[in-house]
Formats: C-alpha cells, structure tokens, sequence
C-alpha cells in the first residue's frame, strides 16, 4: 500500500474542513437549499428552471455543444424551453406521467433537452447506448416496457420492430430514410410548433426519474431506478466532490447512457447553476487538451482510461495548449492508480481526484477531495452523509487494514430506490441489515483511506488461505515499461487444487508480442509477488472493458472457458468512444 501523501491541492475549495463537515454534516441542510424544502412534491427541473427565471442567469449556457470544431450552445432559458417542447411532444402523443420512454440517440444535444423535458412531464426516461446490439435492444426493451423509444434515422434499424410490442411508438428525430416502417414517427418538425412553456408537474419525493441498466460487471443488466429526490445527493457532490462553483464550466466525457453522464454531465451542473460541455467527436488525446483549452474548462471529470491516452500520446503534447484555467480534475470507474496521478501532476500541474461510486450509489459515494491530502492508490474518503464500512463475509465490519466487502449503511439520497421489475435481485444488496453491499472490496487504512483491490467475485486465491485482488497483480504487470494494459483471471476451477491464473496484456507501442516477452514479464511478476503461479500469458490489441472503466475479467474468463460472455453493451464504448474493440494478437 501507497505511503506517500500529497498535500491538498486547494485549501479554499467548497468543502474546506473535511472532518468538521463529516461530523456535522446533515442530508436536511441540504434539502433546504431547494425551493421544495418542507413539503414532499417535487420536480428535479423546478430546481433547474430556477437559472431560466433569474434575470441575470436566463442568458448563461447551460450547455456548450461541441463537433468537428463547431460550437452550440444552449442557455438556461433555451434548456427551459427545449425542454419544454419535448414534454408537450410527448404528452401530445399520448405519453402519461411514469410511462417509460427509452431514449437510443448518439450524443447530441437533444438528449439533454429530452432527459429533462421527461422530468417535466413525470415520464421515466432511459438512455441506451448507440452502440447497443439488437439482441440487446430487444432484451432491455423486454424488461423495461416503455411506451416509447426515441431515436435517429441511422439507429432505427436496430429496433426489430416485427418482433416488439407494437403498441410502442418510434419517434425519430429526424426525417426517416425512404423505405420507413410505417409506424415510425418523425417528430423533427412537430417540436418546433411546440409551446415553450410547460411547468414541472411536483410529484412525490420518491418518483422515478430515470433507469439506468448497469454494465453488469459479473452478470445481466439491470435496470437501476433513480428518483427525483436524488437531486439533493447531485448537489451535495457537485459541490463538495466537483468542488463546482455558479461560474464552472465542467467537463465530463460520458454518454448519458452511463450513469456518470446523465448524473454530473447533465443534472449536477444545472443544479448548480454552472455549465456543461459536451463532445460529440471521438475522444483523441489532442482533443482533449484542445476542449480543456477553447472552452476554458475548470472542472473536468474523467476516466483513468482516458489518461492513459493521454499518457501514451506523450509529455510534449499538453505543452502545446494553454490548461491554465483548468483547476481541478477527478476521475472515476477504474482505479487511477498511482502512475496516472503522478503523470498527470507532472504534466498538467494538478493532482487527479479519484472518485468511486456506482450505478446503484446513484452518486459519488468516496472520493479524494481538493482540500484533504491524497494518498496516491486510494479511491480516498467517504463523501460527508455516507457511512463507508468494510465487512466480511457475514456483514461483520472489519478492523482497518483487513480486506473485505465495501457496504454502505443505507439510505441517502441518490441511493437507487429499485431494480425495474426484480424485487428479488434489489433485495440481494441488502443482504445484511442496514447496508448497501457494493460487491467491491476494498482496504481501509487506520486514517480512513479506502484503497480498491477488485470485484468480490474477481477475487485471486493464492496458496493457503491468501487472497489477492486483482488490481494488486494487474498494477505490478503494469509498472513494467512493455505493458500498456493488464488483467487477470483465475483459470483452476477445482477448489483444492493449485491455484493458477492467466494474465491478458496489452502493450505500449513500440513493443510486439512475442514468446521472449511473455516468460519475461512472468519472470518479472514472480520477482515481484510471491505465491503468484502465471500458466499463461495473452497478448490483446487492447482489454474488454465496462463503460465506467472496469476490465471485464468475466468476459476475458468466460472466452477463457468456452462459454457464453453475456451482456456486454457497455463494452468499451461510452466513455471513449474511439478506442478500439478488444482483439487478439499474436505472439
Ligand atoms: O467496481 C467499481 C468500479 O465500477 C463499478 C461501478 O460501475 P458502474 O455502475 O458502471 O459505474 C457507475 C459510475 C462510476 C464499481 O462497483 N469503480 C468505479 N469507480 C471506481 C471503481 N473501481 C475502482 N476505483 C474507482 N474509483
């Protein structure tokens, strides 16, 4: 475990005394910060709405759109009124509060307005990725019922409307192609007769806002449902976490479709008031620098995959832009790992906030903080109203520095209020009275300081009774000069029998597969964790990864074994969209 500690980056930032506020800290004082405060009906957009009615804020972005070096922006009183038009749209069309409307768009700026014109109306909206197989469609669709999907001409093929219910409608948002399916609307003109007023309807506290499927890190998806009372957790982090300010222009690399990008790209910010900035291009390393650089970003959240990117683009690079208003960045979904930290402190001058939460969380839940001291390899802290334990296999809490189940004692606000239409899976999280069962395990030292070591169900047994996380082994490979990228499975299935694993490796460039390099690296991980009996050694062009970020050990384990590799929807494609599927290669 990681010794070294770096002093706060920014004593003055919104959270200032991190124990003080954890001690003190109550989900009320927060609830007061909005216009509901004391009564039980709500609307996230009323909240929101608030920047569109204000004077001096109606002509602020609320969100910045950015393609192919072109900017669209959208102020808070557009947003009102976009939003607007899409909520009489579908309410025009039949749509009735809590119907489910299933929204399959590529990123643009429409999924914005409709996300919020469904929280208008009370309609519970779902973003699918684009990248989605038929198969998959038809799977969600089969579990989740929605009255509606919206979607784009070019998409629309992937809806097998034959063999779904019929009773759902087709918008597109787009005039169709010639040769449309009947049934297929096209509302592109429609929206614009639409009127631009539409006052958000105040339901009660717990009323779905949104479903979002997980990446189902070890099994099916499932649709997690969130609420609109989870606005108060969005703030709280967005300010504390984010260290968001009325002025900040945020940046966050995800489709909607991940939890992260309907969360803190969308909500978050406009509950703050501040503005987002979306990209619709492939993410390349120079476009990362050039976005920070022309939109004058201060905030800007992202994954360890994409500084890796940037890593491997070199230090060169980011001299070349001017960076000097970017002030705090965070990361989230996989470990940052002490080599990311350090190289982006090195070369953007900041330290990188990890953060860890879940679809399930339905906010940041741990996190380093600008005005705490990082401790590079630690997910940090837990967020103030969240009560992070370590618990063994029979929800006892653990003494520090034991390895066990991170839980977190339930409930707050943003922590999901059901999986759609399966009680029993729901249940499974709470196991142990009280508590939230992450199925991640995690180390917490004598300060507090949560440090990820893998998926309980990726868990390595080594000789004895030793256990490994994964994250442990796949960080050792990494620190070898050839690995770009690593994971590992365990390949013995009898319980008794001598443990051993296999790694999956993909290298920087420059380096080629090859027998020589494959008995070097296993001779440099023996030198390095004893006990550790590597059978094999594959090279991949690059890793089967979640869209948090999360290697998909149990696509790797289930190709290993010859079956079924499941859902894997969320495969490498929301978070990054230009990297590359997972292949082979030889060597
Ligand atoms: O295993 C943890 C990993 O991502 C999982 C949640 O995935 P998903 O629901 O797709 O993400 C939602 C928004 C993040 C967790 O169970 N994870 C997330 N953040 C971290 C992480 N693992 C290590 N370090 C993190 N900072």
């Amino acid at each position: 475990m990681i010794k070294a500690r770096i002093p706060a980056e920014n004593p003055d930032a919104n959270l200032r005394d991190y124990r003080h506020t954890y001690e003190n800290f109550s989900w009320e004082d927060w609830e007061k910060r909005f216009t509901w405060y004391g009564s039980d009906d709500l609307n996230i957009a009323q909240e929101i709405d608030r920047w569109a009615e204000a004077t001096d804020t109606r002509n602020k972005n609320a969100i910045i759109y950015q393609k192919r070096g072109e900017k669209q922006t959208i102020t808070y009183l557009k947003l009102k009124e976009e939003s607007s038009r899409w909520a009489h749209l579908f309410t025009s069309k039949g749509l009735k509060a809590q119907d489910k409307i299933f929204v399959h768009l590529p990123i643009c700026p429409d999924i914005y307005l409709i996300m919020l014109g469904c929280a208008r109306a009370g309609i519970i909206f779902c973003n699918l990725l684009p990248s989605l197989s038929m198969d998959e469609i038809v799977m969600r669709i089969e579990d989740g019922k929605p009255s509606a999907i919206i979607t784009h001409p070019d998409l629309v093929e992937m809806i097998p409307l034959e063999s779904i219910d019929e009773r759902i409608k087709i918008f597109l948002i787009e005039p169709p192609l010639p040769g449309a399916h009947p049934g297929e609307i096209d509302v592109s003109r429609e929206i614009k007769d639409m009127p631009a007023e539409f006052p958000p309807r105040r339901f009660p506290k717990r009323t779905p806002l949104y479903i979002a499927y997980t990446s189902g890190v070890s099994s099916a998806p499932k649709g997690v449902v969130h609420t609109h009372y989870d606005m108060v957790g969005m703030l709280a982090t967005g300010e504390y976490v984010l260290d968001l300010k009325r002025d900040s222009i945020l940046w966050v690399q995800a489709h909607p479709a991940w939890i992260t990008g309907t969360v803190y790209s969308a909500f978050t910010p406009w509950l703050i008031g501040a503005t987002t900035v979306v990209l619709g291009d492939t993410l390349l390393a120079s476009r990362v620098y050039e976005t920070i650089e022309k939109n004058g970003i201060d905030v800007w959240y992202t994954t360890p995959e994409v500084i890796r990117t940037l890593i491997e683009a070199g230090e060169d690079l980011p001299t070349r832009y001017d960076l000097t208003r970017l002030r705090h960045i965070a990361t989230v979904g996989e470990p940052l790992g002490p080599e990311g930290f350090y190289w982006i402190k090195k070369n953007l001058g900041h330290s990188a906030h990890d953060t860890w939460w879940m679809t399930e969380t339905g906010i940041i839940c741990i996190a380093n903080f600008p005005s705490v001291d990082i401790k590079p390899g630690a997910m940090g802290l837990p967020v103030p109203g969240i009560n992070a334990m370590v618990v063994d296999d029979d929800g006892n809490e653990l003494p520090s520095m034991s390895m066990g189940q991170l839980a977190l004692k339930i409930p707050w606000p943003g922590l999901m209020s059901g999986i759609w239409g399966d009680e029993k899976r729901y249940m499974e999280y709470f196991k142990f009275k009280g508590m939230l069962l992450t199925g991640d395990m995690v180390i917490k030292d004598d300060e507090g300081y949560l440090f990820y070591q893998g998926r309980s169900d990726d868990l390595l047994k080594l000789q004895g009774e030793r256990v490994i996380g994964p994250y442990e082994v796949e960080h050792i490979l990494k620190t070898h000069p050839a690995v770009k990228d690593a994971a590992i499975i365990s390949i013995s299935e009898e319980e008794d029998s001598e443990r051993a694993f296999k790694a999956f490796v993909s290298l920087k460039e420059g380096y080629i597969p090859s027998t020589r390099l494959r008995y070097e690296l296993k001779s440099y991980l023996s030198t390095k964790l004893r006990d550790i009996n590597i059978k094999d050694i594959e090279f991949m062009k690059s890793l089967p990864r979640s869209c948090g970020g999360d290697v998909l050990r149990r696509v790797l384990r289930a190709s290993e074994l010859g079956i079924p590799i499941g859902d894997i929807s969320n495969l490498n494609a929301c978070s990054v969209p230009s990297l590359e599927s997972s292949k082979k290669e030889g060597g």
